[in-house]
């Protein structure tokens, strides 16, 4: 059994001040410049990282059933309840169970089916829009929200809808400046933001109950999941508990399901206006090609999610003691696997930094390690929606590719935000334009062999990866690294 380094930083605070201060930068920072496994301390308390993807595939799925969600999910129950996605154990068990046929066999594709005319909706806002500038961020959350409330409440542009969209509008937001709030839930429910946030969510539960009310009384068979997790309730025998149970469960696939997806669609658009020859290779691969999804937008959405994973940080907690890479994780102990740390880590990715789709070739997408790509977790706690997710990914990204093109506004400086997801800041602006108003895209364009990174270098695809490092005891942090 071997040491493990401790990065406790000062006391007290241990590194958090330096980890709120940029957490992206903070986390591939200790990432790049210390094991496979160490110890950081936050605050008060100690979390191993878990730095190497063979122990990052142990603990999500080898030896999946000891690591179980830690108590720091507890922080979204403000909002999501004590839904599927925070629960644990039996009670985790039996909503996954409810939930999961809605997204496999022909519900998946009726749901798939159902959010098709939310596309079709914005496609016919960017055609309205041709010419002007607008805001990616706000569309693609308007598109993205749309989807799930078409695929799984069965509702589309209601008032319900609108009440929906402008309270998660209030309430998104406040979920963030909960998870880095230093001040106590007395003193900042004064604030006018949580105030107003406090407004949204009375009216947000109230949508939701009005929904769940109605399908309640309604004979009719729905395959959508609201539907199915109704009546599973009524079912089992109506209790006081079964309306709560609802509406966790309604918000935590409210939530789960737009948020990241529009994260990756606006960074996939905004990755794809930087590296415009990488823009034209999907355009000529979906322009008068018959298809839903084209495997290019299929790629461009998984690399897109490879450099901004919308769920950037992993937290576990062991319920046994285990051995990681000859150190012992004591039962109770707390675990931390930056996914965003973990897809740029320059041992995993040749070129991490650059933006090359081409990776998740078959022929490359063989060679990434176990445990080195898991913008949808793994194991038993995996994403239930990934299959909706990447559908929904490459059928918007080709979709749009086949009649519009997005132009960065000059000038913009767009960084990556962590709180609940990594988003872009501030909200990106593109110019839309149709189609025909660009002429070079009916030529021919082969396939790319190389591909260009953002600082200028070219580099291929086929990332290797090296025998598990040893931990240095006196490794230290680092806190120099270049973003892109
Ligand atoms: C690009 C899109 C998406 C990404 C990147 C994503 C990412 C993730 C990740 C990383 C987890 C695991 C969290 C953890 O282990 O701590 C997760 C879980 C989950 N996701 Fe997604 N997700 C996406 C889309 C969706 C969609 C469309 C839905 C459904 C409408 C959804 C519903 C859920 C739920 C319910 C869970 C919790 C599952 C459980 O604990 O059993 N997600 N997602």
């Amino acid at each position: 059994m071997s040491g493990c380094p401790f990065l406790a930083g000062r006391p007290i605070v241990g590194h958090l001040m330096a980890m709120r201060r940029d957490p992206l930068l903070f986390h591939q920072a200790i990432s790049n410049n210390n094991g496979d496994i160490f110890k950081l301390r936050l605050g008060l308390e100690t979390f191993f990282v878990v730095n190497h993807p063979n122990l990052i595939d142990h603990v999500f799925t080898k030896n999946t059933s000891n690591y179980v969600k830690s108590h720091h999910y507890k922080r979204m129950n403000y909002l999501l309840g004590d839904g599927i996605f925070t629960a644990t154990g039996e009670e985790w068990k039996r909503r996954r169970r409810l939930a999961q046929p809605a997204f496999q066999g022909d519900s998946l594709t009726a749901a798939f089916d159902a959010m098709k005319p939310a596309v079709q909706s914005f496609l016919a806002r960017m055609s309205t829009a041709s010419g002007s500038t607008i805001s990616l961020s706000a569309e693609a959350t308007r598109l993205s929200l749309d989807m799930v409330l078409r695929a799984f409440f069965g509702i589309n542009d209601s008032s319900d809808a609108a009440v929906i969209a402008s309270a998660l509008a209030e309430l998104m937001p406040e979920l963030d400046r909960r998870i880095w709030a230093i001040l106590p839930p007395a003193v900042r429910a004064l604030t006018p933001a949580a105030r107003r946030a406090k407004a949204a969510l009375k009216a947000i539960n109230e949508a939701l109950h009005r929904l769940i009310v109605r399908r309640l009384k309604d004979d009719e068979v729905r395959d959508n999941l609201l539907g199915l997790l109704v009546r599973a309730e009524r079912d089992a025998g109506w209790s006081t508990e079964s309306l709560k149970r609802l509406r966790d469960e309604a918000m935590v696939f409210l939530v789960a399901g737009h948020e990241t997806t529009a994260s990756t669609l606006t960074w996939a658009w905004y990755l794809l206006s930087l590296h415009p020859s990488i823009g034209r290779q999907l355009e000529a691969s979906v322009v008068g090609a018959p298809g839903e999804g084209s495997e290019w937008a299929e790629r461009i959405f998984q690399e897109t999610m490879r450099l901004h994973p919308p769920g950037w940080l992993l937290t576990r907690s062991a319920l046994k003691d285990d051995v990681l890479g000859g150190v012992r994780i004591p039962a109770g102990a707390n675990l931390i696997v930056c996914i965003h740390a973990l897809h740029r880590h320059p041992r995993v990715w040749p070129n991490p930094e650059g933006f090359d789709p081409d990776r998740f070739l078959p022929e490359n997408a063989k060679n990434i390690p176990k445990g080195a790509y898991l913008p949808f977790g793994a194991g038993d706690r995996v994403c239930i929606g990934r299959r909706l997710a990447m559908m929904q990914g490459a059928l918007v990204l080709t979709e749009t590719a086949r009649q519009f093109r997005f132009d960065l506004v000059p000038g913009q400086r767009i960084v990556a935000k962590a709180a609940v997801t990594v988003h872009a800041s501030p909200a990106v602006r593109v110019v839309v334009s149709t189609r025909g108003s660009f002429a070079t895209l009916a030529r021919p364009i082969a396939p790319p062999t190389t591909t260009t990174n953002v600082a200028g270098v070219e580099s291929r695809a086929g990332p290797q990866l090296d025998a598990l490092s040893h931990p240095s005891p006196d490794a230290g942090v680092v806190l120099q690294c270049r973003r892109a």
